[in-house]
């Protein structure tokens, strides 16, 4: 400036030359990131009882992927692929080792609410954005809630809550639950047992046993004795396998109607056959779905992977979603996280399970169904929560 106030032509030019500068760099800058491949941690189950479900979960997101043209916002990608083994001992250096060493932009996992408890720990303490395509555990869309953490699946409360309220309206009075002794389980069964109870029916005895134990002799001789009017079990992949055709080779699912969380019957007809006919069980999504979506989606993942689709499919199919419209709004510019958040938490995902939007704490609001197994379906046969949104229970976002 001189002595009048007036900014002399000359430094007008220089500043003007200056933001020119400022802005060429910062184009050059956008440029190249955007060349740079986003780095995408899988950290899922490829082995033990949950390995088909981590298989169809990348499969499933891999899919909507190649959907987008293989890329996200334009830009490549690369995938770094960890077998968390469903341990949770082992998922801090898991977690860890995706985040420090490879530097992934997006960590999606898992299955196990146990090491997806410890994953958004790791996620949260290093603001590391997580969509998680399967595990349920309730605190982590809770109170644990995080602007960096989404959920492209369900709490496991959801199904439970659904289940018990269906019991109890068709006059059910006594039921006996049996899990898989941790967060996933516990919150599944806790979720019936509130329901079932406030409809007015009493859950008799909650059986347990250690994840992944499958020895259910003993439990089964013990449900035989107890005679309840119905039996709630939570179990998945391998072990819902063995326990859905152990409950018929003990000759129960005439006498007491097994239930569940559609986790107990998806992904795993075609080897428990004829001892899982008839089964009811509840869940976001249904084999037969007649919606658009559910069709194209069903016949694009059987061409492409030879095996039709089951919920974690869809769940990795819905991650993948997720994120491709948090870096579609910011044109693969993930250095705008603010913005990729909140594309990501007004985002309409167009589901295989029917359209949702995600609830505050970043849950999926849907619909849970009513299935019954026939044949080589989960068929639904009624919505039984329409619209379901998780209780308030603690988040602060
Ligand atoms: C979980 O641990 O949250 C879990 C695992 C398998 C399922 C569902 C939930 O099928």
């Amino acid at each position: 400036m001189d002595a009048t106030g007036r900014i002399p032509r000359s430094g007008m030019r220089a500043a003007a030359l200056g933001v020119a500068a400022a802005c060429a760099l910062a184009w050059t800058g956008t440029t190249l990131a955007q060349q740079t491949k986003i780095k995408i941690g899988l950290m899922l189950p490829y082995t033990g009882t949950y390995a088909a479900l981590g298989t169809a979960i990348t499969n499933g997101f891999k899919l909507a992927i190649q959907e987008n043209g293989g890329k996200l916002g334009g830009r490549e990608i690369e995938y770094f692929t960890v077998d968390d083994e469903s341990d949770p001992a082992k998922a801090p250096d898991n977690a860890n080792k995706l985040i420090k060493r490879d530097q992934v932009d997006v960590l999606v996992g898992t299955v196990h609410s146990g090491v997806a408890l410890a994953m958004s720990k790791v996620a949260r303490d290093n603001n590391t954005l997580l969509i998680i395509p399967n595990a349920g555990a309730d605190e982590i869309t809770g109170p644990l809630c995080a602007a960096n953490v989404f959920r492209s699946s369900f709490s496991n409360s959801q199904f439970g809550i659904a289940m018990g309220k269906v019991m109890a309206d068709q006059t059910k009075k006594t039921a006996v639950t049996l899990t898989w002794k941790y967060a996933a389980g516990d919150e599944s069964v806790g979720g019936f047992k509130e329901a079932f109870e406030a409809g007015g029916g009493k859950v008799v005895k909650e059986l347990s046993l250690p994840f992944p134990q499958v020895e259910f002799q003993p439990y089964l001789t013990e449900i035989a004795a107890l005679k309840p009017d119905v039996v709630y079990a939570f179990f998945a992949g391998g072990g819902a396998v063995k326990f859905v055709k152990d409950y018929a080779a003990a000759g129960l699912t005439k006498t007491i109607p097994l239930v569940g969380p559609g986790f107990l019957t998806d992904g795993t007809l075609d080897a428990q056959g004829e001892s899982a006919q008839g089964l009811l069980t509840t869940l976001h999504y249904g084999d037969g779905l007649n919606l658009p979506k559910n069709n194209a989606f069903r016949a694009a993942y059987a061409k492409t992977f030879s095996t039709p689709p089951d919920v974690y499919a869809v769940q990795g199919y819905d991650a993948a979603q997720l994120l491709i419209a948090g870096v579609n709004a910011v044109k693969g510019d993930l250095s705008k996280r603010a913005d990729v958040v909140k594309a990501m938490e007004t985002a309409k995902i167009e589901s295989p399970r029917g359209a949702f939007a995600l609830s505050k704490s970043h849950n999926p609001i849907h619909d849970i169904y009513l299935r019954k197994v026939d044949g080589k379906e989960n068929k639904v046969i009624a919505v039984a929560i329409k619209n379901l949104n998780d209780p308030p229970r603690g988040c602060k976002l």
